[in-house]
């Protein structure tokens, strides 16, 4: 089970002892909640996170910008290893992907709720990942939409049948309970969860629910 920390909810003046934390139990890779005040709400983080992570971790960045017009700012987010953007927020979302690609980088499309019909046949083969959202975005401790869930069930079975092997990453409202309804995905972003008690606790408790499945 993939698990990929969001650090948005993550009390600041710990964050270097959890990339700690997240690196001793078997975490590899750090969901970065990058959001602009525009495409939501809040502003959050820029890239200057990413050569801190990379300086005090071995976690890879899978960067999540909930910003407007993501194109004019990708050029600042190449130091990460996955770029998933919003494909409610790029006109021209095929070249985009086209373009993480060519820097070496996994490309994402981040999708919300309810808005699944504007992936196509053709984005699925070209993309490396879909991160559904499961809440609308711009908060962490939101509780999880079941519709989306459903919408991204379908979505992985759509997936299969295209034999395409895009990595289906589920991001909001993930805990303990929920992510036993969640057992088709590939990966899991968890924020608040892990804040709420003893991380590695947390963590197991997720991988004892996953693996009872
Ligand atoms: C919300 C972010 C999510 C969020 C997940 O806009 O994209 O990654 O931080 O946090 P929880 O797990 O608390 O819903
Ligand atoms: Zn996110």
């Amino acid at each position: 089970m993939k698990i990929r920390p969001s650090i948005l909810n993550a009390p600041l003046e710990e964050i270097a002892s959890y990339l700690r934390e997240f690196e001793n139990v078997g975490i590899d890779t750090i969901h970065l909640d990058v959001m602009d005040g525009h495409f939501v709400p809040k502003i959050s983080f820029g890239d200057s996170l990413i050569p801190m992570i990379k300086r005090l971790s071995n976690l890879k960045v899978e960067t999540h910008l909930m910003v407007t017009n993501p194109c004019s700012q990708i050029e600042h987010y190449l130091g990460s290893d996955t770029i998933t953007f919003h494909i409610e927020a790029e006109v021209m979302p095929h070249r985009l992907i086209e373009f993480i690609k060519s820097k070496g980088l996994r490309a994402g499309l981040a999708i919300n709720p309810g808005n699944v019909n504007l992936l196509s046949d053709t984005l699925l083969k070209i993309v490396n990942q879909v991160c559904m959202m499961t809440v609308n975005p711009g908060f962490g401790g939101q509780s999880l939409i079941d519709l989306a869930l459903d919408d991204a069930r379908f979505l992985k079975e759509r997936i299969r049948r295209l034999g395409s092997d895009v990595e289906v990453l589920l991001d909001g409202g993930i805990n303990d309970k929920t992510i036993q309804r969640a057992s088709f995905a590939d990966a899991f972003v968890v924020g608040s969860f892990l804040y709420k008690q003893d991380l590695a606790e947390s963590v197991a408790l997720l991988r004892a629910k996953y693996a009872n499945l």
